[in-house]
């Protein structure tokens, strides 16, 4: 197994590219069932998660010819609908595609996804949604049966709970129901304007794109031509090269960012006193004199996400004073905690609030990576420890950051990946 070397204490400086978003990627290769039609996707970014999801889609029968950034997916050739346990039980997100095979074939098998390192993450709310387009839904070892032999059929759906990934499915299977489906309470995460943005230009009419209210026309059965689609930047890596710059007092700059799409955590630097020169597709930080604590609740787009809360508790730790970080959207998104404190940070933790004291140093330590975001604070508080950190279990960084030891060490910073002896 590999695993990362980091010795502390390097200033970064110079320019990151940032890559295509692995949470828009993920939906829209999905999306691609909805069409029996080739399609073009660039800008995306290399990770195990992308490899999956391809993966999954040549197990149906769809074929696939990727490489680094772009895939040329051509899913008329889909013999199969079954999504296996296999492939689901490594990444969650695969559930991306109940939806879509379903409304284009009437029928599927999807496994249920199982245990989650953040949470208990159910589907609960995918699956009423899909029973009130007419679906039957059973689950039988294991396995979501859904079936709609005569079509879905467009309704208003009011989610419970904003759920960006039940908001995904919904859309695409609105896209071929027969009639009109409201979607209230959507999730409203660039990721999703982007799926809406896809199925629109491929001729659904989409009311309401980037609100929480959406309309959405389907086509009756009829598959999709899709356009080719450049997948948007990466918000969440782009929040995480910021907060490096922040934690090592540097200036970087970001290339190939969308700035709106970060604005609670560019909001949230400043107020710890990082200062930013903002253009239409980079950003550059520039240090705090004295990083000061910061309070933050995560909660949905356009308020400061969950998957940047690791992050921040990194560069929180190293503040003058005592932070407050309250996580409302996964029950278990904290185990970071002790292995940041391991390296010397001071954070205690209640319930779904962590009260985070800065310290002056952290020390180098033997730590171990336990989810994707938690992986990259890990990381984050290794560039500014004293002495050697050894970050073990870095799949979990694969899976969702293009190269980032490469990244990092062009901007400066001591770190290797190495084999386990
Ligand atoms: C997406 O997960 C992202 N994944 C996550 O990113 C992200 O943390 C999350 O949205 C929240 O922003 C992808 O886009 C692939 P949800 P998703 O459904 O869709 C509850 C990362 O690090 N819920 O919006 O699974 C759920 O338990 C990952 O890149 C139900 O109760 O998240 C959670 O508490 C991790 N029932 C809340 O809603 C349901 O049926 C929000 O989850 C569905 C969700």
């Amino acid at each position: 197994m590999d695993y990362l070397e980091i010795t502390g204490g390097k200033k970064l400086s110079g320019t990151v590219t940032i890559s295509g978003a692995k949470n828009a990627a993920l939906p829209i290769i999905a999306a691609t069932i909805l069409s029996d039609k080739p399609v073009t996707l660039t800008n995306l970014p290399n990770v195990v998660d992308i490899r999956t999801l391809l993966k999954l889609l040549t197990m149906l029968g769809g074929k696939v010819d990727h490489e680094n950034t772009v895939a040329l997916i051509d899913n008329g050739s889909i013999t199969s609908t079954k999504a296996v346990y296999e492939i689901v039980s490594q990444m969650r997100a695969s559930i991306l595609v109940l939806g879509p095979l379903l409304a284009r074939f009437g029928e599927c098998e999807v496994s249920l996804p199982g245990g989650c390192a953040i949470g208990q993450r159910p589907i609960d709310l995918h699956l009423k949604a899909l029973e009130a387009m007419g679906a039957k839904i059973e689950i039988k070892s294991g396995y979501v049966h859904a079936m709609a032999p005569n079509g879905l059929i467009g309704t208003r759906i009011i989610f419970d709970k904003i759920t960006v990934g039940g908001t995904e499915n919904i859309v695409m299977a609105a896209a071929l129901a027969k009639g009109t489906t409201t979607i209230i309470n959507a999730a409203k995460e660039p990721e999703i304007v982007q799926l809406c943005e896809m199925i629109a230009s491929a001729g659904v009419k989409i009311e309401g794109i980037g609100s929480s209210e959406l309309t959405i026309e389907g086509t009756d059965g009829k598959a999709l031509e899709f356009k080719n689609v450049e997948i948007i930047p990466d918000r969440i890596e782009a929040g995480t090269y910021l907060c490096a710059g922040a934690i090592t007092d540097s200036t970087i700059t970001l290339d190939k960012v969308n700035p709106n799409h970060i604005r609670a955590s560019i909001d949230k630097l400043e107020s710890m006193g990082c200062s930013f020169n903002i253009k239409e597709e980079s950003i550059t930080i520039y240090p705090a004199e004295k990083l000061k604590p910061v309070n933050l609740i995560t909660i949905e787009y356009p308020g400061f996400p969950t998957d940047m809360q690791a992050q921040f508790m990194a560069v929180a730790a190293r503040a003058e004073g005592e932070s407050i970080i309250e996580e409302r959207l996964f029950e278990n998104r904290f185990m970071h905690v002790s292995e940041l404190n391991r390296l010397g940070a001071d954070i205690w933790l209640k319930g779904s609030i962590a009260a985070v004291k800065g310290v002056e140093a952290f020390n180098a330590a033997d730590v171990m990576a336990t989810d994707l975001r938690a992986s990259s604070a890990l990381v984050l508080a290794a560039l500014v420890a004293e002495g050697t950190t050894n970050i073990r279990r870095i799949y979990h960084l694969d899976r969702g950051y293009d190269n980032l030891e490469g990244k990092l060490t062009a901007l400066g910073a001591d770190i290797r990946r190495k084999k386990e002896a």
